[in-house]
């Protein structure tokens, strides 16, 4: 969910729904703003995008003073009713909430039992609580959620407005983002800085349980002893520009094209002017010391792991793991003993990964986070960052920072290989520039592909990618991206694999797409091909050009045969946006997705 709010300005309604917008990629179920002016309020809320939202507020709403919210259900259908901002019974005050209140029932029962809920959600819970804490206890605004929050469990970003005081917005949040953004003679809120770029570029961060009193001049920033906190602004690094789709249909195209750019951009960051790899020696060290690697995370990004384990294991020789931060937060295996951990989270916001990363700071282990938001939790709770520079990725199917993460990975990885003196051939910034002008040629592939789409895929209900190795760890992230934007449903496959079951779902004219990318498993794969074509299916060829047959549909460039997957995830990427198009759906703001979940 994403929470916008302005204090102090005239026609905070179209700040707000500008901010919304610009916020849609974290949920657009329903969405809804409060905005006064002090004489006039204005309650409105939307099922859907936020387009229908902006339809509802007329001419005549002028606020200067407003949240707003764009949601991503958890508890609750996506409804008019269950959309933000949330009322209490007596009508004064307005809240909205990202994140989970773990205690809702609790809570509920042990301070309301004589309330009944017209909606489904945590949050009407909470701002209940808060104005039956002012009514029973007489107490302030302020002090009535300041004693909320003491007992409220769960993950939460706060934005609360009094009706009857429409000059105060009070924050709070935990294990949420949300920042403030500092005006002249107005300030923001904002669940990322991308929201109110046009309003602002100077923010200040809010930590977990502190308490935020933001009027049009002023910020008081409170932590739990209610002692006043001071805390230095900082410049957003980002340009407006950066967010615009230019002459692009849709974000993810885009992104996609943005690639080898962002290859180029990262050996940059990261390059000396002696061509030595430039990273933190601390982290270097401590992560060429360690015993394994585990690399933590969800979605993409862990397909992104995979596709980098082979090369971190081969440069420098430790033992890498992939995890799913959903399954070994709760489940840990056994541990090495020297243990260094990799968060890869684009939006470094990642509630599945941030609670593994708590504990893995318990336990006292040292931690990298690799993603694309600066200041992102991810990235201020870990012991190291490093940023992928690739740009804000607004599409909710992760594209450019999925080939980011395995780029950053590679030069890390050369910097740990030089460290431990076990890598003798790989040059890191040498193979990523073939790499690059690999995926500049795959991108320019756009109207073969889209044919190609046209005739295999256009239709289908179901689709296999299939590979091994490496080609196995790209054909699960071409499947997630079919599955994601253009709801075929679809797997990626070991090759090999296959025939030891799934090969029963295949029927006449089934598409299943082979990548072949490694000359000493492609043989293999060509023949499991085989056997799903003598069943019926349609099968399509990717192939590196040194391994491709005449009638391979589509050729890859050669690269360094550890970083195939940056060219063979492209033409899959462009498939995916293909078929989602050509059904006519939104590419990129798919169904029941959002794209940065703050909520385990
Ligand atoms: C969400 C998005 C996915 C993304 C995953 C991990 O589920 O829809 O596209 O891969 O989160 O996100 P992260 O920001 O941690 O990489």
């Amino acid at each position: 969910c994403g929470i916008v709010g302005i204090v102090g300005k005239e026609h905070s309604e179209q700040i707000i729904i500008n901010g919304l917008q610009r916020l849609e990629y974290r949920g657009y179920d329903s969405a809804g703003l409060f905005v006064s002016d002090g004489k006039q309020e204005h309650l409105i809320k939307s099922q859907g995008r936020i387009k229908n939202l902006q339809e509802k507020v007329s001419d005549d709403v002028n606020g200067t003073i407003g949240i707003g919210h764009t949601r991503w259900a958890t508890h609750g259908k996506p409804s008019e009713e269950n959309a933000h901002p949330h009322t209490s019974q007596n009508g004064k005050l307005l809240l909205v909430h990202n994140g989970v209140i773990e205690n809702f029932d609790e809570l509920s029962q042990d301070y309301l039992a004589d309330e009944t809920f017209y909606g489904q959600t945590d949050t009407e819970i909470v701002v209940n609580l808060i104005a039956s804490f002012m009514e029973n206890d007489s107490l302030s605004t302020k002090a009535a959620f300041q004693k909320a929050l003491t007992v409220i469990h769960g993950s939460y970003a706060f934005a609360l407005v009094n009706q009857e005081d429409p000059e105060t917005i009070y924050v709070a949040k935990n294990k949420s983002p949300l920042l403030i953004g500092l005006g002249d003679g107005f300030n923001v809120i904002a669940s990322d800085a991308l929201a109110v770029l046009d309003q602002t570029h100077e923010f200040v961060e809010i930590a977990d349980n502190e308490l935020v009193t933001v009027t049009a001049d002023n910020v008081i920033i409170e932590n739990q002893a209610g002692q006043t906190v001071q805390r230095d602004s900082y410049k957003a690094q980002l340009d407006a520009s950066d967010i615009e789709k230019g002459t692009y249909p849709f974000y993810m195209l885009k992104e996609i094209d943005e690639q080898p750019t962002v290859m180029r951009k990262l050996t940059q960051e990261y390059r000396d002017d002696h061509g030595k790899v430039n990273i933190d020696l601390n982290l270097v060290n401590e992560m060429a010391d360690s015993d394994r690697i585990y690399i933590v995370a969800c979605g993409t990004s862990y397909n992104a792991g995979w596709a980098a384990k082979s090369l971190i294991e081969t440069v420098t020789q430790i033992p890498v793991e992939v995890q799913l931060s959903s399954e070994f937060g709760y489940n840990m295996p056994l541990l090495s003993k020297k243990p260094f951990f990799i968060f890869l989270t684009q939006s470094g916001e990642t509630a599945d990964s941030r609670q593994v990363l708590v504990q893995i700071n318990q336990l006292g282990f040292p931690s990298l986070t690799i993603t694309n938001v600066a200041g992102s939790t991810l990235s201020r709770e870990a012991k190291y960052t490093l940023l992928l520079h690739a740009g804000p990725e607004i599409a909710v199917a992760s594209t450019k920072a999925y080939t980011a993460q395995i780029a950053m990975l590679a030069i890390l990885t050369q910097a740990i290989g030089e460290r431990n003196k076990t890598n003798t051939s790989f040059d890191a910034f040498y193979e990523l520039s073939i790499a690059a002008a690999g995926m500049e040629a795959m991108v320019d592939e756009k109207e073969r592909l889209s044919s190609l789409v046209e005739q295999y895929l256009s239709t289908t209900r179901n689709a296999f990618y299939i590979g091994r190795g490496n080609d196995y760890h790209v054909a699960s992230e071409a499947a997630l991206k079919l599955k994601e934007i253009s709801y075929v449903q679809a797997e990626g496959f070991a090759a090999g694999e296959l025939k030891h079951g799934t090969i029963a779902l295949i029927e006449e004219g089934t598409p299943v797409l082979g990548i072949i990318t490694d000359a000493k498993t492609g043989p293999h794969t060509r023949g499991n091909l085989k056997e799903v074509e003598s069943r019926g299916a349609n099968t399509i060829v990717i192939a590196s050009e040194d391994l491709a047959r005449e009638d391979d549909q589509v050729i890859l460039p050669k690269v360094h045969p550890l970083l195939t997957s940056l060219v063979a995830v492209v033409p899959t990427q462009l498939i995916a946006y293909y078929v989602s198009m050509q059904r006519g759906y939104d590419v990129d703001k798919p169904r029941n997705l959002a794209k940065s979940v703050t909520v385990e």
